[in-house]
């Protein structure tokens, strides 16, 4: 049987999409149908890099749904400090669990994980890449703040090169009708191209700014992040600070959101302020990684479109640093090709042909 696994949200269609927000949203108010939803099922954790809300919302997740957790948060502390690879510890985990979530600091670790897994796998994070069930997070924040999903303007503001939360939310929101950008950043952190062909290519629109207070009056939600400075040793402090005289600039219905952590990006003076809605966003978190959850051990999911037979293997090193094939190096290199360059199956970056 082929796994079904939650590497990108552009594996699901939308009405499976919302189908998990709806359920997400039905977990929040009646959490008391769901204990025993996963009982007797265990969820592996592995996170090869620091979280606190994301592992900790996936265990309490599954611990409120009647299921219970194993897992290391610490490699150095398993036999990843031996040397064993990506593909033999999955091998084995998933021969202990029911289902799988891992968080690697190398773009496509998520990817090339579920290929060695005997169980579904959820990606947490990988590298700069993805981070779907922040996504999730996030887009079920704006079912219940801003009451849709699409026609939003949306600024996203802070560190958009490193940071995966904003290139997987814009990738999953250029999907649904009508949403435009606006890209707050220092020309240093701005996006990468390849996050800002996923918005040419579906038809929305986009525009780059340097300036949170001239761009904050346009949005109906405003995206803050940190800058990933353990992943990028020239990022500095945060060139545009939320403050509440910044805030005062927006318009009422505004909704902020962040994934958390923050650093000196949005002051504390901001978290009383109605329409900074972070915090409840954690706890959305949760109820969607539950929903997520029941969806995939019910084996409910189907993947649209593996997009796998438009790769193909090629020898040709990733020009992407931190692609997860320079470390695991058993991984075939796989491409898609168009006319001008190859796109990594793993990292999405691209390389130009010799
Ligand atoms: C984010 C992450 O790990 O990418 N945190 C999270 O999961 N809520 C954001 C970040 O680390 O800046």
């Amino acid at each position: 049987m082929t796994q079904t696994h939650l590497i990108d949200l552009d594996s699901l269609t939308l009405d499976q999409l919302d189908e998990i927000i709806d359920m997400a949203s039905r977990i929040s108010k009646h959490p008391q149908h769901f204990t025993n939803a996963c009982k007797g099922k265990i969820l592996a954790t592995l996170f090869y890099e620091p979280s606190t809300r994301t592992k900790m919302s996936f265990e309490a997740a599954m611990q409120r749904l009647g299921g219970t957790v194993i897992g290391f948060d610490n490699p150095m502390g398993s036999s990843v400090s031996k040397g064993e690879t990506l593909q033999d510890t999955v091998r084995v985990v998933s021969g202990y669990s029911d289902i799988l979530v891992i968080r690697h600091s190398r773009d496509g670790a998520a990817l090339a994980a579920s290929m060695a897994s005997l169980v579904p796998v959820i990606n947490a994070g990988d590298g700069t890449h993805l981070h779907p069930t922040q996504t999730l997070a996030d887009l079920v924040t704006l079912k219940n703040t801003s009451g849709r999903l699409d026609n939003l303007k949306i600024g996203l503001c802070g560190d958009l090169k490193n940071g995966r939360t904003v290139h997987s939310l814009i990738k999953t929101m250029c999907r649904y009708q009508g949403n435009s950008f606006t890209l707050i950043s220092s020309p240093q952190f701005a996006l990468p191209s390849y996050a800002k062909e996923y918005i040419t290519d579906s038809g929305s629109s986009f525009v780059e700014t340097d300036s949170l207070k001239e761009a904050i009056s346009s949005l109906d939600v405003l995206y803050m992040t940190r800058m990933q400075r353990e992943r990028d040793k020239t990022a500095g402090e945060s060139f545009n600070i939320l403050d509440k005289e910044t805030l005062a600039l927006a318009g009422e219905h505004l909704q902020v959101l962040h994934p958390l952590p923050r650093v000196d990006e949005i002051t504390k003076d901001v978290d009383l302020d109605p329409r900074a809605v972070y915090f409840e966003q954690t706890r959305y978190g949760m109820y969607a990684r539950m929903a997520l959850i029941i969806t995939m051990l019910k084996g409910e999911m189907r993947t649209v479109d593996d997009h796998f037979e438009s790769f193909e293997e090629m020898d040709m090193p990733c020009s992407f640093f931190n692609c997860v094939t320079h470390e695991e190096r058993y991984l075939k290199r796989m491409y898609k090709q168009d006319e001008k360059a190859c796109i990594c199956r793993y990292c999405e970056h691209t390389t130009r042909r010799r």
